[in-house]
């Protein structure tokens, strides 16, 4: 078995904690991962031949290009997209590529679009400028007879059903393939948000034979051990040919006459400006060294974390959990404890040298659900006041004695609270 803590960088580091200086925990990889090690070597590497892509004549734009556009390559074969019919578009971070995607639903057919209660707001709000339904969840589960009631009645008229490959705020895996056949049965494409799926489970994207096909992707880098500021929106290249781009600008006209402008072909066309390539560089790495660690490596180490946290974390005093152990899920579990406010739990962890999130993830909706929160009986909607979780969640260098320190901590600050 690998020590899969020996690729990640800078994970030793050491930060003063109420105990002295120890080394930092962080359980917060759901909102950015630290980048692999093999990564930070390939961006100082490449750096050395950094230059101008698409526009040089010389050698360094020429070799730069390269490997810029062999990066697609590497990460449409990481999650199997078919670059006959798809293109790998370059981006600043997962929700850059949602917004990208809501931009040419315009030319989607259809007028609806179906999102779920388990979205992130970044696969959330770019909808809410179209006729939009959310399906609901049931006990955290997403509810798939309410789906298939609506596209049953808006046959053909669908543009796009949206939902995320894993929760940020339970790390549950709605059945996205599944989905994906009922939404091409009802005339709709799918978009699968993977920026909490991606860096967790292999992704089979495949192309428009196969009625599972997930028509877009999207991800980011950061949450991926590649933290240099891209990420991707993947899918069918037709789509991206049609109209404008969603922000014109250098690299994205083949053609200009004073009456007529004729647009490149993408992925150009909606990268413009010039191009994070080192951004994308580290993407294509973090894939090669995922698919050189090999899935199931990976995923065993998770599930054991996932299973022994639950374990562990059940038994703390007081402790309320939004989620039970699955089999499909990843690494992310929230949680509160009783009369302990969310984010005076996150505080003292801090003080343990333990990071973690707390609040409501960007997932305001699911959060007060999940809690049984009317907003509407709120008093105030200021961020002290509101209701929110403490979430912790792995990487793959976390180990069981994290899970350890984090139990014993909170027990601490259980203890301490309740003498006070
Ligand atoms: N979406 C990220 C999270 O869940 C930032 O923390």
């Amino acid at each position: 078995m690998l020590n899969l803590s020996k690729l990640v960088y800078g994970i030793e580091k050491k930060v003063m904690t109420k105990n002295g200086l120890h080394q930092y925990i962080n359980l917060d990889n759901a909102a950015s991962t630290p980048p692999f090690i093999s990564v930070m070597k390939r961006i100082i590497e490449e750096s050395a031949w950094y230059s101008s892509i698409h526009r040089g004549t010389g050698y360094k734009s020429q070799y730069m290009t390269e490997q810029y556009e062999h990066a697609r390559q590497v990460i449409a074969n990481f999650v199997n997209a078919d670059l006959d019919e798809d293109v790998v578009i370059f981006t600043k971070n997962s929700t850059d590529s949602l917004n990208k995607l809501s931009y040419y639903l315009e030319y989607l057919p259809g007028e609806l679009v179906i999102y779920t209660r388990l979205e992130h707001h970044s696969n959330e709000l770019p909808w809410q400028k179209y006729k939009n339904h959310c399906v609901g969840v049931k006990d955290g589960v997403l509810d798939i007879g309410e789906l298939e009631t609506v596209l049953k009645a808006n046959r053909g008229k669908v543009k796009l059903v949206a939902i995320t490959g894993a929760s940020n705020v339970t790390g549950y895996i709605p059945p996205i393939y599944t989905i994906a056949e009922l939404a091409h049965e009802y005339g709709a494409k799918i978009a699968v948000d993977g920026a909490q799926l991606i860096p967790h489970k292999p992704f089979n994207k495949s192309n428009s034979n196969d009625p599972k096909n997930i028509d877009f992707l999207i991800f980011s880098g950061h949450k991926i051990y590649a933290p240099f500021g891209a990420g991707v929106l993947i899918g069918p290249r037709q789509v991206f040919t049609q109209g404008p781009p969603s922000q014109p600008g250098g690299g994205t006209v083949k053609g200009l006459t004073p009456e007529t402008i004729i647009w490149m072909d993408p992925p150009d066309k909606e990268e413009a400006g010039s191009p994070n390539v080192l951004g994308a560089l580290a993407i294509a790495e973090a894939c090669e060294t995922i698919n050189s660690i090999g899935w199931k490596e990976l995923v065993d180490h998770e599930t054991s974390l996932i299973n022994y946290a639950y374990e562990k974390i059940s038994q703390i005093p007081g402790i309320i959990l939004y989620s039970k152990s699955r089999t499909n899920q990843v690494g992310v579990i929230s949680f509160n404890i009783q009369d302990i406010p969310h984010n005076k739990i996150a505080q003292a962890l801090a003080e343990y040298g333990i990071g973690v999130r707390s609040g409501c993830f960007c997932a305001r909706r699911l959060v007060l659900e999940l809690m049984k929160v009317d907003i509407k009986t709120l008093g105030g909607l200021d961020k002290e006041n509101l209701p929110g979780m403490v979430r912790i969640s792995f990487g793959c260098y976390n180990k069981k004695s994290d899970i350890d320190l984090l139990c014993k901590a909170l027990l601490e600050i259980i203890n301490s609270t309740i003498k006070h």
